[in-house]
């Protein structure tokens, strides 16, 4: 299958990310303390990133999308399907808008949107969820634009010290969307990407 989701209106465009796209560029945002304040994934080598995309599509886990502004033609962040629970019908959905420039500019909700509407009419899936930080307003506003729900909290789960080593807590948001449609049986076959695809 070729993902090629175009939004003309905003003029994204929603493909599979490949080897080439993991460079220089790509690792410096997952070495910027502003990008990655939020992430588990930090201070990561070119290595490391080329193996993890090959990975998720090895054992049928989790599959990374490249978020593109199709104007200029640059690659600007990723969306992540996974990790992926066949079983249950359901993944998780992780956003990244790496390049700085495009923060703010409705890309994060546009791509969730775009990516979310695809794989429920695709795939067959239940469910999608995402855990984000409370403090993270920008990432939980970019969710509920696209659709998204508040379902869940855990209170004071995540731990922030500042300059001065003093601590202060913050909640774990669980946000959903649902399928009404969803098939179980097409979900477990569901391979959006290919390893050749990534090339
Ligand atoms: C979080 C992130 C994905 C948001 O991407 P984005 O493209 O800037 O988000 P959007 O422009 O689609 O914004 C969505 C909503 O959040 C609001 N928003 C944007 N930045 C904000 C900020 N710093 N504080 C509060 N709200 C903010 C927008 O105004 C918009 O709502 P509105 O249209 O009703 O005003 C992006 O900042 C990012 O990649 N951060 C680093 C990685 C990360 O934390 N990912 C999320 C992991 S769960």
């Amino acid at each position: 299958m070729v993902f090629n989701e175009k939004n003309e209106q905003n003029n994204i465009l929603v493909r599979p990310l490949t080897l080439k796209d993991i460079g220089s560029n790509y690792i410096e945002w997952f070495n910027d303390a502003e990008v990655t304040k939020y992430l588990d994934a930090k201070n990561l080598s070119v290595e490391q990133c080329k193996n993890y995309l090959k990975n998720g599509i090895l054992q049928r886990s989790y599959y990374i999308f490249a978020i593109c502004d199709r104007i200029k033609n640059i690659h600007i962040g990723n969306i992540k399907v996974g990790p992926i629970r066949r079983f249950d019908g359901v993944s998780d959905l992780v956003t990244v808008i790496g390049n700085k420039n495009y923060w703010g500019r409705n890309i994060a909700s546009m791509s969730i949107k775009l990516i979310k509407e695809r794989v429920f009419l695709e795939s067959g899936i239940r469910k999608f969820v995402a855990s984000i930080d409370s403090l993270n307003t920008a990432s939980i506003n970019a969710y509920k634009k696209a659709g998204f729900e508040v379902e869940a909290k855990l209170s004071n789960f995540f731990i922030h010290k500042n300059n001065n080593n003093e601590i202060s807590y913050s909640d774990k948001i669980y946000v959903s969307s649902n399928n009404i449609n969803y098939n179980l049986n097409k979900f477990n076959k569901w391979e959006p990407i290919h390893i050749e695809d990534i090339k």
